[in-house]
């Protein structure tokens, strides 16, 4: 008998890192995928990681042959900042990847006679908001509204949501034996900016937020490089984890939608700013933006309406904006830099 398991694309990211000591801590098996050696920290707690990329199709059937798969965590991305310095490749890595991985799903399922549950992070940068007074006017954006990306990532994530739907609900459905046959049961949230105490994203265009905690923590200078009035929608590592996990979880009957938005708390980054400066006072932190990324920023919502995710499966945050940094964020990420000195580097994305 193959080992019933759990596949994690993109392990070593930074939803990766979390995922894994979740699901280690509740003894699930896990195998990893990432194109990184995975983080020795993480290897005793999973069953197997491989180095190797979501575009080889040969390394993916292999890996179906060696494993029942119950789950995919599909983490595996390019993200904005990076995906336009050679937005053909992210539209490999992100598309033609998580094309891989839905139809390893859908063999997965028809061999197994069930559905495999095929869970997708989406993000808040499938919005694209017409301009800044009407971000500003609007303010939480439902699921269906606004969705007009504005970079390759926006655009890949979108489309992905699309061929999820369309892998667990419409694939081959001109077969003969097309209804019959269990397909996916694709599940996606779309995350707002993400902040976790242990590592820092790389190459988002979120990340001024994480970024200016960790440097201050640090003791490095930061240039900030948005404008101070800029808002965005943020949530911590803990509760992403829980977001996936609770989805993933969560009675078919429950799910009334493909993808829900999540989120706990809206801030400026004035407000990251003076909260860090509180907790650390030596912190060296300007405000240079970039027009070019602030572009970006300024099309994605202030905040979004995550009623369908606390209704249907009972989605609720652990961490409000007081609890996020009072109570995790700034003791877990002092604590981090007081027993590693080494430095995380800031991304100069
Ligand atoms: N945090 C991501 C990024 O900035 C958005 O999902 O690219």
């Amino acid at each position: 008998m193959r080992e019933q398991v759990i596949l994690i694309t993109g392990a070593n990211g930074e939803i990766g890192h979390g995922l894994i000591r979740y699901l280690a801590e509740q003894n699930c098996p896990i195998v990893t995928l990432d194109v990184n050696p995975l983080d020795k920290a993480l290897r005793p707690l999973v069953s197997k990681w491989i180095v190797g990329d979501v575009l080889d199709q040969i390394l993916l059937g292999r890996l179906v042959v060696e494993h029942q798969i119950r789950t995919i965590y599909h983490l595996a991305s390019i993200l904005s900042t990076k995906a336009e310095y050679n937005p053909e490749t992210a539209h490999r890595i992100n598309v033609e990847g998580t094309l891989n991985l839905l139809r390893l799903a859908v063999e997965q399922s028809q061999w197994q006679g069930q559905s495999v549950k095929f869970i997708y992070p989406s993000s808040i940068a499938v919005y694209g908001m017409p301009s800044l007074e009407e971000k500003r006017r609007i303010g939480k954006v439902k699921e269906g509204e606004y969705t007009f990306p504005t970079t390759m990532y926006g655009c890949n994530k979108l489309y992905c949501e699309s061929l999820g739907r369309y892998y667990s609900k419409h694939y081959r459905q001109l077969a003969a034996d097309a209804s019959t046959e269990p397909t996916v049961d694709f599940r996606c949230l779309r995350f707002p900016g993400l902040i976790s105490a242990e590592t820092i994203p790389t190459g988002g265009t979120s990340d001024y937020g994480p970024e200016m905690l960790h440097a201050a923590a640090q003791g490095i200078p930061y240039s900030c490089f948005v404008r101070p009035d800029t808002t965005l929608p943020f949530m911590v590592m803990p509760d992403a984890i829980k977001a996936l996990v609770k989805l993933e979880e969560a009675d078919v009957s429950k799910i009334s939608q493909q993808v829900y938005n999540v989120t706990s708390f809206s801030l400026s980054a004035q407000e990251i700013y003076e909260i860090v400066m509180q907790a650390f006072p030596q912190a060296q932190i300007t405000f240079e933006p970039d027009p070019r990324r602030q572009k970006i920023v300024d099309t994605w919502p202030e905040d979004v309406d995550d009623s369908a995710a606390r209704a249907d499966w009972g989605w609720q945050p652990d961490y409000d904006l007081e609890h996020a940094f009072q109570g995790f964020l700034i003791p877990k990420i002092r604590e981090r830099y007081a027993h590693k000195p080494e430095t995380i580097d800031i991304a100069k994305s």
